[in-house]
């Protein structure tokens, strides 16, 4: 898919992180972008640096997602691109052992849960209501009418302690990308997932110093976090290449996760 003014895309999480450079990077082609983000003044910030528009959106919940896309294409038309950036981490052992009695306990659901419903099924959600609108418009060139990038994260393989509802989040959205992309095949719509090591973020933000230093040092090359442009950048690759479909793309600078 060419980059330019004629088309227009939808970044989810696009006020932070990954999804701010990937909505820049795009806009900076020219693609009109609407940002889609639980942080609105955040999305809204975004949106005006860029010439795009931005929308209050919680990827959990159906209706507010059906309204974003409908503000997105009151601004802009369809979209051909959806980048789907949302996402929250959070860690919890399997079980638990209380350091005075030693009394075991077992995970509490309603932080998994809430996991898979942002990481997961927001993601479906999203792309499934991105196609629908997608599947009625006119095919540009090699009969392409749009294309989707999830984001997973390397801990669908190489998930560490703590990360059981991450990792499945995340492995979950590895897995759904053939299938869609097989279901939406007839459409001329690609659906590809970028799997990023770890990235220099808002999300990396809060770890103490000597953990960033031994993540940078477990890299193998370059010795350093990942920066959110070389993320962006990898998307752009996805929208310019026809031929990539149903591809999961490690971006990490070849590690692999250790068990902590
Ligand atoms: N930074 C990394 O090292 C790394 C590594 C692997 C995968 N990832 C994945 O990349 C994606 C982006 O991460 P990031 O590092 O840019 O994080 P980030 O925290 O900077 O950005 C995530 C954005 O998602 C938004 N968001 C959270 N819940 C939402 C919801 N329910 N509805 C709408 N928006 C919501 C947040 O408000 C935030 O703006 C996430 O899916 C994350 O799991 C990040």
């Amino acid at each position: 898919m060419k980059l330019d003014s004629t088309i227009s895309a939808v970044v989810t999480g696009g006020a932070s992180g990954l999804g701010a450079a990937t909505a820049k990077a795009l806009a900076a082609h020219g693609v009109r972008v609407a940002i889609f983000d639980l942080s609105g003044e955040a999305a809204r910030e975004v949106a005006s640096e860029i010439g795009g528009v931005a929308a209050t959106v919680d990827v959990t919940s159906d209706d507010s997602v059906s309204a974003g896309f409908l503000a997105a294409r009151a601004a802009h038309g369809q979209e051909r691109i959806l980048v789907n950036c949302a996402g929250i981490v959070g860690g919890a052992r399997t079980i638990a052992r209380d350091r005075e009695t030693g009394q075991i306990s077992h995970a509490r659901l309603d932080s998994f849960e809430q996991i898979i419903r942002v990481n997961l099924i927001g993601t479906y959600r999203c792309l499934s209501k991105s196609a629908a609108g997608m599947a009625e418009l006119l095919p540009l060139g090699d009969d392409e009418r749009g294309v989707i990038i999830n984001t997973a994260s390397i801990a669908a393989t190489d998930g560490q302690i703590g990360q059981a509802a991450y990792a499945a989040s995340k492995a979950g959205v590895v897995g759904l990308a053939l299938p869609v992309a097989r279901d939406l095949a007839g459409d001329c719509i690609r659906v590809n997932t970028i799997l990023p090591g770890v990235i220099g973020t808002p999300m990396m933000a809060g770890i103490p110093q000597g953990i960033k230093e031994r993540l940078e040092d477990a890299v193998p090359f370059p010795k350093r976090l990942g920066r959110p442009e070389e993320f962006a950048s990898l998307v752009l690759e996805i929208c310019r290449n026809p031929y990539l479909n149903a591809a999961s793309i490690r971006l990490d600078g070849a590690i692999r996760m250790a068990a902590r």
